[in-house]
């Protein structure tokens, strides 16, 4: 009598395969280059398709739609208590340059089809299940990862920031987030904002290295960073080396350091990223003016991380000095703390997956998520499923068919166990 509504077999549980691959390939067709490649920018004409795309699929599998202010989306099928705190699951579908097909939209693709898969089961929720797309968790176009999440988990530097915020073409994220349909006649963005303990649980479906089911027991801390050096640019020919002051050696130099200081720490744990490196004017017979780079850096300690932080921005002011250029900006962008999964979650994960016959293992998510700022908000938990190589961010990136529906299926039995609960 303590469990009625669960899935009295668990052979219940069917994925259908077909349409959820038919989905994902037709989900990368809304894409900004050529397949395999996909790229789909924040806002863009291709994710506002997408986003439709998604709509209808939340639409058919029964879920009552709702959109905030920048376009987070969300799913909801009610449960037969629906004052309780609901259970909640997604993911993103904004996809980097040129990466793959399943980074993210394993999480929300799965997660309607996690839903559908409950729904023919016959299960019926207690708590209500929401499923989620989040706005924006890669930093393309605006430059902060995780925008809707961390908006949602009401941070306000954020949602001041965005007032002020503009893309590499000056269109402001207000004017983008209108263009999209989004922000209309608002400027406030707070109303995104949700309150603690609205969801009871938070459950993200998502790829990873790995031969079995991840579950994931904590998500490491990252940062990013933006640097601008300015020195003196002039011919490549006429202006001798002891009289330049040149911003791209400055940047060269500094991108050195990050590899030294990382290293350093002496933990393979700390990792460190110069993935953008901007030269001006960028001719070859120019001696760079000015440079730009982008540092992202990550460690499952905070403390470790941020004592790389400091050195690398030591390194700045110390390069920019001997070099003569001026260190014109150094920005942290984000500085956020790690998160850990929440017990009960991770226990009912690993129900889930036992009682499935799968075979799974604790693991932590060195990559960031819109779980690390759901966890602000709600108990989070994150599945992980295998894909070639590990590869992700990349054209090649690739999860079978059966890894993906082992990973809804888990993802079904969990949020029916945390819905119950
Ligand atoms: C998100 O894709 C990340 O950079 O971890
Ligand atoms: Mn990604
Ligand atoms: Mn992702
Ligand atoms: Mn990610």
């Amino acid at each position: 009598h303590e469990e009625p509504h669960l899935p009295n077999s668990l052979s219940l549980l069917s994925v259908d395969t077909l349409s959820l691959q038919k989905q994902i390939d037709e989900l990368s067709t809304f894409s900004d280059t050529p397949a395999p490649s996909v790229t789909r920018i924040l806002y863009s004409e291709k994710d506002v398709l997408a986003r439709s795309f998604i709509k209808n699929l939340m639409g058919f599998a029964g879920l009552s739609v709702r959109e905030d202010a920048v376009g987070n989306i969300f799913g909801r099928w009610d449960g037969y208590e629906p004052e309780l705190a609901a259970v909640s699951t997604g993911s993103h579908i904004d996809a980097i340059p040129y990466s793959g097909k399943y980074d993210g939209v394993v999480g929300v693709l799965g997660a309607i089809e996690a839903i559908n898969v409950l729904r023919r089961s016959g299960f019926k929720p207690k708590r209500s299940l929401e499923v989620i797309m989040f706005t924006s968790e890669e930093p393309t176009r605006f430059g902060i990862s995780c925008l809707g999440s961390r908006l949602m988990a009401g941070s306000e530097a954020l949602e001041k920031a965005l007032k002020k915020t503009v893309d590499s073409k000056n269109i402001s994220f207000l004017d983008a987030a209108r263009s999209a349909g989004y922000a209309k006649g608002e400027e406030d963005l707070s109303s995104v904002f949700l309150k603690k303990g609205i969801y009871s649980a938070f459950v993200e479906l998502h790829i990873e290295q790995g031969i079995s089911i991840g579950i994931v027991t904590a998500i490491a801390a990252p940062a990013s960073i933006k640097v601008d050096f300015e020195g003196n640019g002039g011919h490549a020919g006429a202006v001798l080396m002891p009289n330049r002051n040149d911003a791209g050696l400055a940047a060269a130099e500094l991108t050195l350091a990050v590899e030294k200081h990382v290293l350093d720490s002496g933990s393979i744990d700390t990792v460190g990223t110069v993935g953008i490196l901007e030269l001006h004017p960028g001719a070859i017979n120019s001696i760079p003016s000015k440079s730009h780079l982008e540092i992202d850096t990550r460690d499952i300690e905070e403390d470790r991380r941020n004592t790389v932080i400091e050195k690398i921005h030591h390194s700045a002011l110390a390069i920019a000095q001997k070099r003569d250029v001026k260190l014109s900006e150094f920005k942290i962008v984000n500085q956020d703390p790690p998160a850990l999964s929440h017990d009960s979650i991770i226990k009912a994960m690993e129900a889930s997956s036992q009682e499935l016959n799968l075979a799974h293992k604790l693991m932590i998510s060195r990559a960031y998520h819109d779980s690390l700022f759901m966890a602000r908000i709600s108990p989070m938990g994150m599945i992980f499923i295998p894909c070639y190589k590990g590869y992700s961010h990349k054209p090649e990136e690739f999860s079978s068919n059966e890894d993906i529906a082992n990973g809804v299926k888990v993802l079904a039995l969990t949020l029916a166990k945390l819905s119950l609960y």
